[in-house]
């Protein structure tokens, strides 16, 4: 059909719904596309308002396209996935993570700079904000002269961390001071002060599971046991799981990820939030907040970090910039302010002071407005990328794959069919050259053989869909 036909017999609303279905049939409409909005349609198509609104509510309702609140009408994933469910099982108990010598093979694999990077998460690269924080940094070297070569101060640079304090305030309405947070080497040197500021060799650590394996690095090269607990794809760690590990295990701290959480992509919910922190402060654990993705959510909502539910709990949080910025800066931080005298006190031992231009050229990234420009301009870059990702693996991955649904960040955790061995697929995939990262680095008891994370953290391309049509080839293969 090449346009609407008022003298055809067919009803015009229903040829709005054909001309549609042929766009998105024949790929001019792509998943995550937009509808032109009901006026534009209305205009073009030489039809009432009303009747482009009942075509797409019937394309809705046949779920071609979705509705989204203030924005308008989107394609669909074609097949769309349902959410996957990592299987219920009892937590086991603490042990020592298992999983460290294959995530040395990843390591390498992810560090190669020839494939195509399906395995690292790097958000910000789908849209990097490189001239903006060129120019920035240049600004900040004429600036400062001689000083841009010296020392920073052990807490961080004042102006980044008042800056830091007022996006908090900004964008999730809570109240931080400056002295309360001390600026790290990336997010990771966060998570490694505050996990040596609370805990020790021998100690138990509660992590979620599927959980980020960075974590379970650290955990490993710290000495302590991992205890995993169960975590649902929509609201993240399962209370009634928590409970009864912190009842039956000694736990020092808990580290979780409460917004975004990295593989499963899962934030949860306020109540939770609230009720996971009277949790906390019942058995008197310390939580260890990986807050590093707080800024990518799609809907642009950044929920509550759980430390300013409570002013008992234990909580402390870290962030980064990597995920937002520039991972290459290595600028995280961690919020709190119980433990801040430990903190200091290893980070004098461990690093001294953070990268001093890295800080002050952040600090004018953020006060110039020009972060929250990027952060707003990168949401749907990555949104866009998540929907293109979920289409082609339903259409490409063998169909009993079951995929998570990101609201947020850069990743899509996928589980194969049973017997699909994903550190095998990990390895063909590196020789294919493509990098992926298999699921039993997210587990320290080596859990998930058969998932897989692939990150769209990095610009659309057709290498990106060549590499995907290619992994859901010998995906097939290996399901057999
Ligand atoms: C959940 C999570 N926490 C922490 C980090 C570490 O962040 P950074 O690169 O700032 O060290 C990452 C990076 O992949 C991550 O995914």
């Amino acid at each position: 059909m090449l346009a609407i036909d008022k003298s055809a017999d067919a009803y015009l609303y229903r040829q709005v719904i054909d001309l549609i279905n042929q766009n998105i049939d024949d790929g001019t409409l792509r998943p995550g596309d937009r509808l032109p909005s009901l006026r534009r349609m209305s205009l073009s198509a030489g039809v009432s308002v009303p009747t482009v609104r009942q075509a797409y509510v019937e394309l809705e309702r046949q779920r071609r396209v979705e509705a989204r609140p203030q924005s308008g009408y989107y394609v669909r994933h074609v097949g769309s996935n349902e959410i996957v469910h990592p299987g219920r099982s009892s937590a086991g108990a603490p042990s020592a993570v298992e999983c460290r010598p294959l995530m040395s093979r990843v390591y390498d694999g992810i560090d190669h700079p020839g494939l195509v990077p399906l395995g690292i998460a790097n958000p910000c690269m789908a849209k990097p904000a490189v001239k903006t924080l060129n120019r920035t940094m240049k600004r900040v070297m004429a600036r400062v002269e001689e000083r841009s070569l010296g020392y920073a101060t052990t807490l961080g640079e004042p102006q980044l961390r008042r800056q830091i304090a007022f996006h908090y305030l900004d964008s999730a309405g809570v109240k931080l001071e400056p002295e309360n947070i001390c600026i790290t080497n990336g997010g990771q040197g966060a998570l490694f002060l505050a996990l040596l500021a609370v805990a020790s060799p021998g100690d138990v650590i509660a992590v979620e599971t599927p959980t980020y394996h960075g974590l379970l690095e650290l955990i490993d090269s710290l000495g302590m046991l991992a205890v995993e607990v169960e975590t649902c794809p929509e609201e993240g760690v399962e209370l009634s799981e928590l409970e009864r590990v912190l009842e039956k295990h000694p736990v020092k701290a808990c580290m979780f990820s409460t917004t975004l959480s990295n593989p499963l992509g899962v934030t949860m919910p306020e109540e939770d939030r609230r009720r996971l922190v009277a949790l906390l402060e019942k058995h008197d654990t310390v939580m260890i907040e990986d807050d590093v993705y707080g800024d990518l959510r799609y809907d642009g909502i950044r929920p509550t970090p759980a430390q300013f539910l409570s002013n008992t709990a234990k909580i402390i949080t870290c962030g980064s910039f990597s995920k937002t910025a520039a991972p290459g800066y290595r600028v995280g931080w961690i919020a709190t302010d119980r433990y801040m005298e430990q903190i200091i006190r290893l980070k004098i031992a461990f690093s001294g002071s953070s990268g001093l231009l890295q800080q002050l050229t952040l600090a004018e990234f953020l006060a110039s407005g020009d972060y929250l420009r990027h952060v707003k301009a990168l949401r749907p870059v990555l949104q866009q990328n998540a929907e293109r990702m979920s289409a082609m693996v339903a259409e490409h991955f063998p169909a009993a794959t079951r995929t998570s649904k990101p609201v947020g960040g850069c990743v899509l955790w996928l589980e194969l069919p049973r017997h699909v061995n994903s550190v095998r697929l990990f390895d063909d995939a590196i020789g294919g050259g493509i990098s992926i990262t298999p699921g039993p680095i997210f587990s320290p008891s080596k859990r998930y053989s058969n998932f897989i994370r692939l990150s769209f953290g990095h610009p659309w391309s057709e290498r990106t869909e060549g590499a995907l049509r290619w992994l859901g080839r010998r995906a097939h293969e290996l399901a057999g």
